[in-house]
């Protein structure tokens, strides 16, 4: 029997917040978060939470305070690390609060802020200079997946967004794989077809990075991710973890996700 390539990879379990929750919902959601998680979850499951920008020194107060080891993340940042950019944050901003991890390319930001594949390749390649890690997303339409092109939209989006990473950095990120038709919408790509993806993005990093970095790479599934969906998602051999809008607000859903494996 042929000898399995596959690295052990710990499940990732992140929670973006989208724009949602002041600074003090925020507190208040990581509080009762932590009450509901133990050490067990966090043996078991790696998680992050991705509030807004105005709530991540609140959280990593609290955070650190209690020791809690839930990692800090970013939805967004810009690449360079300072500059006339009005409004923008930059990595290194990020990195001084203790962010570990910075979403970037999300579908909403592709769709409603104009950001290429080209701006998300700066992007995780400045996440790392900052000594943080990406999150990096891509996603096909419903046109897209109609139209047969998932694949190779999703393809394009992630060897575009890796472009001239090392085989360790591509090694240490995680890929979220968030078909745009499912993102809150109630609609869950079915286990198989999101395993389907998520095996031809491994395939093709593997192909562009090479085998070791396919093996050690996350690959979350988001889109409409509930605690009655994720087991099953969590089932399939190249889904790592998910990326949760909606479910991850409230403390109660987000640390039923966590303990996807007891469901
Ligand atoms: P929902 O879980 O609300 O569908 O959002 C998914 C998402 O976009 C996470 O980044």
């Amino acid at each position: 029997m042929a000898e399995s390539v596959s690295a052990p990879r710990r499940p990732f379990i992140s929670g973006n917040w989208k724009m949602h929750h002041t600074h003090l919902d925020a507190i208040a959601m990581v509080q009762k978060l932590s009450y509901l998680l133990t050490d067990a979850d966090y043996q078991a499951v790696d998680v992050s939470i991705h509030p807004a920008f105005t709530a991540l020194r609140s959280i990593q107060t609290v955070l650190d305070a209690d020791q809690i080891p839930i990692a800090l993340g970013a939805q967004n940042c810009h690449w360079e690390s300072k500059g006339a950019y009005t409004g923008e944050i930059s990595p290194l901003m990020l990195a001084k609060l203790n962010v570990a991890w910075v979403i970037v390319g999300h579908s909403e930001r592709r769709q409603l802020f104009g950001e290429t594949d080209e701006w998300v390749n700066r992007k995780a390649k400045a996440v790392f200079a900052a000594g943080m890690t990406p999150i990096v997303c891509c996603g096909e339409t419903l046109e897209e997946r109609q139209a047969g092109s998932t694949e190779s939209r999703c393809l394009g989006q992630v060897s575009a967004g890796l472009e001239g990473l090392t085989a360790e950095q591509v090694a240490a990120l995680v890929i979220a794989y968030e078909p745009i038709w499912a993102i809150g919408t109630g609609v869950v790509a079915t286990p198989e077809d999101a395993q389907a993806v998520i095996g031809a993005i491994r395939v093709e990093v593997g192909r562009l990075h090479g085998a070791g970095a396919a093996a050690a790479v996350r690959i979350q599934y988001g889109g409409s991710v509930k605690p009655g969906n994720i087991a099953e998602l969590m089932a399939q051999p190249d889904i790592d973890g998910a990326l949760v809008g909606g479910a991850s607000l409230e403390a109660e859903d987000f640390s039923r996700l966590v303990r996807y494996r007891l469901t």
